[in-house]
């Protein structure tokens, strides 16, 4: 196979590595643990089925169009010490916390950030991940309540990912409907804290999500969430990409 064949995925670009055959795997890239089970091998041939399983997961994971190529390696300021904590969490995933929350003013790259490790988590363990804004979330449960098309489905998908990427909460205008629903679904996902994945992102202070989002919820967050800090220049100032963005 071409080494310099790529494998095109809405997402970004997939690099294949020349296969080589490999003593662990026969050049298969999987080899089984036990019966019926398999992990992918550590050989090339291993991080390009990694990588094409993690395409496909992604691809289908709903990210908005502007964050499509957002990586950990694209991100503007590589020496950020969120960046860092980031790369360490991917690292020792699962090990510490599972859950992840992103905090820190508008614009310095908190959606930026999540999208990257979303990705770099699923190119590690590939599994089906979905972005989710939580204005989209309200959105769509409030269209299911008026009859409207049915997003039930998706909600649900979204609520039982493997990893949830639950973008700006707390910026919803906070009626108590609004708020009762968010906090229902950050229960269930901290109950399932332990198996799967939350990446959320707030803007403002850990103060100002407790405010908006009650103390309780803010609490069950910090319990499964390794927490990072987002601070620097407001990169959408840059024009980066343009001026919009979300
Ligand atoms: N991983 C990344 N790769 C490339 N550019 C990024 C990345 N993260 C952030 N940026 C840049 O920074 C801008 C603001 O990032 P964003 O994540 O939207 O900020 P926030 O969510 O904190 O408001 C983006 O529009 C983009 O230009
Ligand atoms: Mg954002
Ligand atoms: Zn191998």
């Amino acid at each position: 196979m071409d080494p310099r064949t790529t494998f095109p995925a809405s997402t970004g670009t997939v690099r294949i590595p020349k296969p080589e055959t490999c003593e662990l795997c026969h050049g298969l890239g999987w080899v089984s643990t036990d019966v019926g089970k398999s992990r992918m091998c550590s050989c090339p041939k291993g991080d390009w089925e990694a990588r094409k399983a993690a395409a496909i997961f992604l691809r289908s994971a709903l990210i908005p169009p502007w964050f499509h190529g957002f990586e950990l390696d694209t991100y503007p300021d590589q020496k950020s010490a969120a960046l860092k904590a980031v790369r360490r969490w991917v690292a020792e995933y699962p090990k510490r916390k599972r859950s992840l929350l992103f905090w820190g003013v508008y614009g310095v790259g908190k959606t930026g950030l999540a999208v990257g490790a979303m990705r770099a988590l699923t190119i590690k363990q590939p599994r089906p991940c979905t972005f989710l804004s939580s204005t989209e979330f309200l959105r769509k449960l409030r269209a299911t309540f008026q009859g409207g098309p049915d997003a039930d489905a998706e909600i649900e998908d979204a609520r039982d990912a493997h990893v949830l990427l639950l973008d700006d909460i707390g910026a919803e205008r906070g009626t108590d409907w609004a708020t009762k629903e968010l906090e229902a679904l950050v229960d269930y996902r901290h109950g399932l804290g332990t198996v799967k994945t939350t990446i959320i992102t707030t803007n403002g202070t850990l103060r100002q999500l407790a405010d908006r989002m009650g103390v309780r919820t803010a609490d069950r967050l910090l319990e499964m969430c390794a927490v990072v800090e987002v601070s620097g220049p407001n990169l959408r100032e840059r024009g980066a990409k343009g001026e919009s963005g979300q």
